[in-house]
C-alpha cells in the first residue's frame, strides 16, 4: 500500500534508530571508519517521528542533518554506540539498527600519531566489535519490542542475496532486516534505495524509491508487527 507518512500510528511509541557509520581510531587523526552517509537511518528517524512516535537518533558521524523533531545522541566508536543503544532500548518500543558498524577495532590504539617507520609495509592487528543488534535481539528490554537489522550486501543476484539475507536474519535474531544490493556503491549516500525487507515469519517485500518513502514502508511493516491496536 501508500506509505502512511499522514497518519499518526505511532503516536505514544518510543523509537530509537541508530545510523551513521562507526569510527575505530588507530591514533589520535586516524581512524577505519565507512562510507555511510546516514541518510537511512536520518530518513527512519524523521519519518517515525512524523508518525507521532518519540524518537532517539544514536548518531555516528552523520553526513546529513538530524531533523529538529527527535533527540540526537552523538557517538564516534562501535563501543559509544553499542552503550547508548543499551541504554536507549531499556525503554523503546522498537529499535532500529540502521548504522554501518565497523566490524573489525585495532587491538592497540597508538597514543600517538603512527610514524613512517621506515619500512614499506604495516601491519595493524584488528579484533572483532560487539555485535550490537544481536545483543539488543537477545534482550529485548521491553515486552512486544520490535527491532529491526539493517544489511549491505554486495551480492548482485537477487535470489542468493534474499538467502544471505535470510540467514543474516536468524543470525541475528531480529524482527525484520533490510536488505540492499550495495554491489554497485550507489547506495551510499544517494537519496533512492532498493530494499528486501525480510521479516522473521519468512516474509520477504521489495521497494524502490526515496528513502523517505522507503522508510515509511518499513515503519508500515512495524507497525503490522506491534499490532493493530
Ligand atoms: N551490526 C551490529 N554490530 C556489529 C556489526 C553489525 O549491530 N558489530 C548490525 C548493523 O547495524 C546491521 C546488522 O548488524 O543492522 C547487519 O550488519 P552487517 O554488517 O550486514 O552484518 P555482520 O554481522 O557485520 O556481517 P558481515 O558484515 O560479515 O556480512
Ligand atoms: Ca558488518
Amino acid at each position: 500500500g501508500a506509505p502512511s507518512a499522514a497518519v499518526r500510528d505511532l503516536e505514544g511509541q518510543r523509537v530509537v534508530v541508530s545510523a551513521g557509520g562507526t569510527r575505530e581510531a588507530l591514533d589520535p587523526v586516524r581512524f577505519l571508519g565507512n562510507a555511510s552517509s546516514g541518510r537511512m537511518g536520518v530518513a527512519l528517524a524523521r519519518a517515525a517521528a512524523l508518525r507521532g512516535a518519540r524518537v532517539t537518533l544514536v548518531g555516528a558521524h552523520l553526513d546529513v542533518p538530524p531533523p529538529s523533531s527527535v533527540r540526537v545522541v552523538g557517538v564516534g566508536s562501535t563501543e559509544q554506540l553499542a552503550e547508548a543503544m543499551r541504554v536507549e532500548a531499556a525503554s523503546a518500543d522498537v529499535v532500529v539498527m540502521a548504522a554501518a558498524v565497523a566490524d573489525w577495532t585495532p587491538v592497540e590504539r597508538s597514543g600517538s600519531k603512527i610514524k613512517k617507520s621506515g619500512e614499506d609495509e604495516l601491519t595493524v592487528r584488528l579484533r572483532q566489535t560487539t555485535d550490537v543488534l544481536a545483543g539488543l535481539s537477545a534482550t529485548r528490554a521491553r515486552p512486544g519490542q520490535v527491532v529491526v537489522g539493517f544489511a549491505a550486501e554486495t551480492i548482485a543476484d537477487p535470489v542468493e542475496r534474499a538467502e544471505v539475507g535470510a540467514a543474516k536474519l536468524r543470525r541475528k535474531g531480529c524482527d525484520l532486516l533490510v536488505v540492499n544490493d550495495v554491489s554497485g556503491g550507489a547506495v551510499f549516500g544517494s537519496a533512492d534505495t532498493a530494499v528486501t525487507v525480510l521479516g522473521a515469519d519468512g516474509s520477504a517485500v521489495d521497494h524502490t524509491g526515496a528513502k523517505e518513502a522507503v522508510a515509511h514502508h518499513i515503519l508500515d511493516a512495524v507497525r503490522r508487527l506491534r499490532g493493530a491496536g
